[in-house]
């Protein structure tokens, strides 16, 4: 499949997607969403790829195309929703990180949400303006983000409209790192990802991502079976040996 409003790299082990709709500020139109939703596909099934970095072609994305949203009914404006490719995002079974510099604005800041880690520098500027529009976060926004960083601070933002700073965004927990460059810091993270044992860093992902969908005593349950099918691993024995033999351990994904 060739691509439009998307760029694909290899780095290794890493895949990184800008988003090029630089014209728009990358706003996210119905093509880019099928564009995305095609790649996870592809690098879910890519055992070589072992992490993902989403990014955007000088900024990050300034939300959901407005021009296409214009003059949508109800039925339309559902069909627009990017909860499917979000969802396929967030579950995605290998750390999928945001690089963010200058707007990650609404749709654009819920693509931000789903990903499992956020590093942004100085220019990244991030809210959910949709009140502004008449309408309100439609991508995720009013689950995911009260999630990460409280109701109280998720209210603030969705109800005022407000775009606040990167040192904000790090006060309120909304980013995991500032740096001096946002893609250069992400792809170093990506890499030391990449090199741990992907079966275990899969499964506690899905325990993190399930914890908050299921009640405490299913989720332990959980943790307690995930946990345990680790050691049907290769990996694990890997790891624990290389621990006793004061050596690095060389993870093999088996
Ligand atoms: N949709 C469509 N086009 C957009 C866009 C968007 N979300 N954001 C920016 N653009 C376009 C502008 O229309 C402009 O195009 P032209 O050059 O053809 O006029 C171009 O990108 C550059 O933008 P500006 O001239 O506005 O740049 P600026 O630096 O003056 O302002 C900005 C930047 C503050 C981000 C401003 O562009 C802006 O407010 N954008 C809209 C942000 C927004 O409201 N996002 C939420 C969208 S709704 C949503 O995401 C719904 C959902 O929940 C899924």
């Amino acid at each position: 499949m060739s691509y439009d409003c998307i760029s694909l790299n290899r780095r290794e082990k890493i895949g990184i997607i800008k988003l090029q709709r630089p014209e728009a500020l990358n706003a996210l139109n119905h093509q880019m969403i099928k564009e995305l939703d095609q790649v996870f596909m592809e690098w879910e099934a890519d055992e070589y790829v072992r992490a993902v970095i989403i990014t955007g072609e000088k900024n990050f994305a300034a939300g959901a195309d407005i021009n296409d949203m214009l003059d949508f009914n109800p039925e339309q404006a559902r069909a627009f929703s990017f909860r499917h490719c979000f969802a396929r995002i967030e579950a995605f079974s290998k750390p999928v990180l945001a690089a963010i510099s200058g707007f990650a604005l609404g749709g654009g800041m819920e693509l931000a949400l789903v990903c499992d880690w956020r590093i942004a520098d100085k220019t990244a500027r991030l809210g959910l303006p949709e009140i502004n529009l008449g309408i309100f976060p439609g991508a995720g926004g009013t689950l995911r983000l009260p999630r990460l960083i409280g109701a109280a601070r998720a209210k603030e933002m969705i109800f005022s409209g407000r775009t606040i700073n990167v040192e904000q965004a790090l006060q309120y927990g909304l980013i995991n790192q500032l740096a001096d460059d946002a893609l250069a810091e992400t792809i170093q993270t990506a890499e030391m990802l990449a090199s741990k044992p992907p079966v275990a860093l899969k499964l506690a992902k899905q325990c993190i991502n399930q914890a908050f969908d299921i009640d405490g005593t299913k989720a332990i349950e959980f943790e307690s079976i995930a946990w345990a099918s680790c050691f049907a691993t290769r990996d694990q024995q890997e790891g624990m040996k290389a621990f006793i033999e004061k050596r690095k351990p060389e993870f093999t994904g088996t």
